[in-house]
């Protein structure tokens, strides 16, 4: 796979994709939004792989859209950008495997709608977080007007919109944009534990999690439990409903074999 700007690797079970352009705090162009799109349908298509860590080099995770990229941009082109970079992260936001947002540095603008895109955030405590379009004359265009207020609420997600103001990791924490914040020099090391921990469950019962969770969240509740009852049914289907099980009254640890 060649990519220009962004680093793959697999640990084991678990992938890592680091976004990789140091020199301009990993800001994403046309290139770099193309490379993570490689990278996670690498990642999609790896039967071995099981959970997906995103993560930045350097001083950031991603500092936003490229700036020097959308300088000179027309309307129609703003608008075909905003769409490739919404239908990579939506591809994240949607593929059946966990991704997990390891934010290591700079999260702001696309940086911050590409973590939230992300099934869950942990955050470095040197990360900072943060919707800066306004300052620069546009909106956030790669999600952030409509996945921020999802996750932290109407009224803070404005108050970041139109304030454009940074927040540090422990503020984000406190309005429920990330999980956890860790010193950073154990970031790695812990979200490798919580993928670890994710991956030595049914991952079949994982992505249906993903799956309820993701699908119930934009129907209303009786609608989103029916969507639930019949995820739950069609695991019945499945080896690792009766793996799980039996194991449990066998008092043994069971046997996931993805089936
Ligand atoms: N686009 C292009 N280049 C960027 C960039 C971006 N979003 N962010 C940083 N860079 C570049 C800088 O231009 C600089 O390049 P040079 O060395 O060639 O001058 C290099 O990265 C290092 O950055 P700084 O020297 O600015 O580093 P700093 O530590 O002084 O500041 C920062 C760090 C506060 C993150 C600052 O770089 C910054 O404010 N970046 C822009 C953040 C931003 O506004 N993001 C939103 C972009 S718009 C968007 O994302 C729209 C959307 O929703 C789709």
């Amino acid at each position: 796979m060649e990519l220009a700007n962004v680093l793959y690797e697999k640990e084991g079970d678990i992938a890592i994709v680091t976004v990789n352009r140091p020199k301009a705090l990993n800001a994403l162009n046309a290139e770099t939004l193309a490379d993570i799109e490689k990278a996670m349908d690498a990642a999609a298509a790896d039967p071995e792989v099981k959970v997906v860590i995103l993560t930045g080099a350097g001083r950031a995770f991603v500092a936003g859209a490229d700036i020097t990229f959308m300088q000179n941009m027309k309307p129609l082109e703003g608008r075909a950008f905003a769409m490739l970079g919404q239908a990579v992260f939506r591809k994240i936001e949607t593929m059946e495997k966990p991704v997990i947002a390891a934010v290591n540095g700079f999260a702001l603008g696309g940086g911050c709608e590409l973590a939230m895109a992300c099934d869950f955030r942990i955050a470095s405590d040197a990360a900072k977080f943060g919707q800066p379009e306004v300052g620069l004359g546009i909106t956030p265009g790669f999600g952030g007007t409509q996945r921020l207020p999802r996750l932290v609420g109407e009224g803070m997600a404005k108050e970041l919109c139109y304030t454009a103001d940074t927040i540090d990791a422990n503020e984000a924490l406190r309005i429920g944009l990330v999980n956890h914040v860790v010193p950073a020099d154990e970031l790695m090391t812990y979200v490798k534990n919580v993928a670890k921990r994710i991956a030595s469950k049914g991952q079949l019962a994982v992505r249906a999690c993903k799956k309820a969770i993701n699908e119930g969240m934009q129907v209303d509740i009786d609608r989103a439990m029916g969507i639930e009852a019949d995820i739950f049914g069609i695991l019945f289907s499945t080896e690792e409903q009766k793996e799980g099980m039996t194991a449990f009254v066998e008092k043994r640890k069971p046997a996931f074999t993805g089936k």
